[in-house]
């Protein structure tokens, strides 16, 4: 299986298979069964600044009440302390790469969490920063700006890895990609699944959509990946969104990156697919002569001739005009 070796954010993993940040990864136990069934690494559930402010009742805005912030305090440290023991708990029981993971849309007041998690153990650092930017007075550029401010303040704090993971709401994520690889990110992601509203019409009530992704999830994540891999080729990409099988693992690859994180295949079909993929890539490389995966990373990825164009196309006038 040495062929099935990948370098991704500086990480030696034994095959590209990583399962993504989701309740899958949120206990130590789940973990080594994860690494027991053949995964490369792992990127723990994310610790959400967001949730913690809620769950404390605090606001970031106007003043606080003693009793506010003492909560604010207390549910922090809670909260940080049990991610730690997780971290720390996963290193002990696995022994592949172990990726902590904080979901934060702020760039200060939290780094001291990167730090720790840094000092418990954590191979690396990935930062979810998912917002809606829905802002009547939003400003353009802003969204982007406070990924690398965020970025610039966690690589202050850490010397491990920093992996940034993206949404797929950007109309142009490769001049962010290029600035994040000036500023230090070692790897980034493309993409992070964002909740999809829906409306229940019998109670008018809010719902969550299919909170699984698809695997049509799958051509976004070619068409950024295969754009910037060739545009901002030397960091590295995972490759995150309908990864579902060998073949989209393999498409993936071809694309350019270097890892693949999966998470909705796993809660449909358990840790099956882990093997089942890293087979199929190992056949595959066998069957075009592949003997390691630098031999096809970014094959196909834009500066191929002619699939940048395939990748830039909005629209397929030909496929599209079948369809009377
Ligand atoms: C139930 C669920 C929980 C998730 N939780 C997180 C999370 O805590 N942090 C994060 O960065 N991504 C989270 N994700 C996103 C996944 O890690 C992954 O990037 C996304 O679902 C796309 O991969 P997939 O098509 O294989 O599901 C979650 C996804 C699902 C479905």
């Amino acid at each position: 299986m040495k062929k099935l070796e990948t370098t991704f954010a500086g990480l030696n993993l034994k095959n590209p298979f990583i399962v993504s940040s989701c309740n899958l990864t949120n206990s130590a136990e789940k973990n080594r069964r994860w690494e027991e069934a053949g995964a490369g690494a792992i990127v723990l559930k994310s610790l959400f600044e967001e949730e913690i402010e809620a769950e404390s009742g605090w606001v970031q805005e106007g003043t606080h009440t003693e009793e506010q912030d003492y909560l604010f305090a207390y549910y922090r440290a809670h909260r940080l302390d049990e991610y730690l023991q997780l971290i720390k708990e996963s290193k002990k029981q696995c022994t592949i790469p172990i990726i902590a993971s904080v979901n934060c849309f702020r760039p200060t007041g939290w780094t001291d969490f990167a730090t720790q998690m840094e000092q418990a153990g954590a191979d690396a650092l990935e930062l979810n920063v998912m917002s809606v930017c829905a802002d009547l007075d939003y400003t353009y550029g802003a969204y982007e700006q406070l990924h690398l401010d965020i970025l610039r303040e966690v690589k202050k704090a850490v010397t491990i890895p920093v992996i940034v993971k993206l949404g797929r709401h950007f109309t142009n994520c490769i001049p962010l990609i290029h600035q994040l690889y000036a500023n230090g990110a070692s790897a980034v992601v493309l993409f992070n699944r964002m909740a999809a509203p829906d409306i229940n019409i019998n109670t008018l009530t809010y719902a969550n959509a299919d909170a699984l992704g698809h695997p049509s999830d799958l051509h976004e994540s070619l068409r950024w990946i295969g754009l910037a891999s060739n545009r901002v080729p030397k960091l590295s990409y995972a490759a995150s969104g309908g990864v579902v099988n060998g073949e989209s693992m393999v498409k993936a690859i071809l694309a350019g990156a270097s890892a693949v994180e999966v998470c909705s295949v796993l809660y449909r079909r358990g840790d099956a697919p882990i093997q089942e993929m890293l087979d199929f890539l190992g056949d595959w490389m066998a069957h075009n002569g592949y003997e390691s995966l630098n031999d096809f990373r970014g094959a196909m990825n834009a500066k191929k001739q002619g699939s940048a164009a395939a990748f830039e196309r909005s629209q397929f006038f030909k496929q599209f005009g079948r369809f009377e």
